[in-house]
């Protein structure tokens, strides 16, 4: 079984001091970071991108795993490769040609990742299943930090577990994104994810960054 990861979600972190937030939460022990590029078509909001990707990876050598959520992403492949993302996810929704950008990304060195939304069915990446290093399912509709998580989508880690291991992809990371807290964080890991994105939880919770960080992982190591 993989190991559980605990990725912050930087979109929900105070970009005036972006640095000090990813050594807080190194210091808590966390190595995955998740990096939220928005452009305000695919979704209604905007974010961070190319210069703040080169920047973070300038301060830290922790695995930043970008996850695009823009229009026409096969564009950027490219750009986000060199500014340091070591998995770049792009949506299963808005790839015209999927197999081709999955390659891309490997291509250009790096781990490959497809996102399902809450309305997309678990089957529409079967066919790039052998292709990718991880499967992103989405539980909020992407756009925002702060909601609620669905659990009827974090059903579907559990259909990608079962796919990934009829087709012998041991090492297929399963990734939920949205609303995952020290609450739900159990859930998403029961149903089968290893990789757990957190944002609001982590940098807006309760505690300091570094507590809130822990308390997700103590609750995971307490019992799933
Ligand atoms: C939403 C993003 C998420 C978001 C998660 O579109 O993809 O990564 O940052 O934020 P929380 O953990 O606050 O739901
Ligand atoms: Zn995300």
């Amino acid at each position: 079984m993989l190991e559980r990861i605990v990725a912050p979600s930087l979109l929900a972190a105070d970009f005036a001091c972006l640095g000090d937030q990813v050594a807080e939460c190194e210091a808590a022990g966390a190595r995955w970071f998740h990096f939220d590029v928005m452009d305000g078509h695919y979704v209604p909001n905007l974010s961070i991108g190319i210069p703040v990707l080169r920047s973070l990876r300038a301060v830290t050598s922790s695995f930043l795993d970008v996850h695009l959520m823009i229009d026409n992403p096969e564009i950027f492949l490219e750009p986000f490769a060199d500014a340091g993302a070591d998995l770049i996810t792009i949506h299963q929704e808005v790839s015209t040609h999927l197999h081709r950008d999955v390659h891309e990304i490997r291509r250009l060195g790096k781990k490959a990742g497809v996102a399902i939304n809450p309305s997309t069915a678990a089957s529409a990446i079967a066919e790039v299943l052998p292709f990718v290093d991880l499967v992103l399912v989405m539980t909020v509709n992407p756009g925002f930090g702060g909601q609620t998580f669905i659990h009827a989508a974090a059903r579907k880690a559990t259909q990608v577990r079962a796919m990934a291991d009829d087709l012998g992809l041991a090492h297929l990371h399963v990734e939920v994104d949205g609303g995952v807290g020290p609450d739900t964080a159990p859930v998403a890991a029961r149903a089968g994810a290893d990789v757990l994105v957190a944002g609001s939880s982590v940098f807006r919770g309760p505690g300091t960054i570094g507590q809130n960080y822990e308390a997700i992982r103590r609750v995971l190591e307490a019992g799933t």
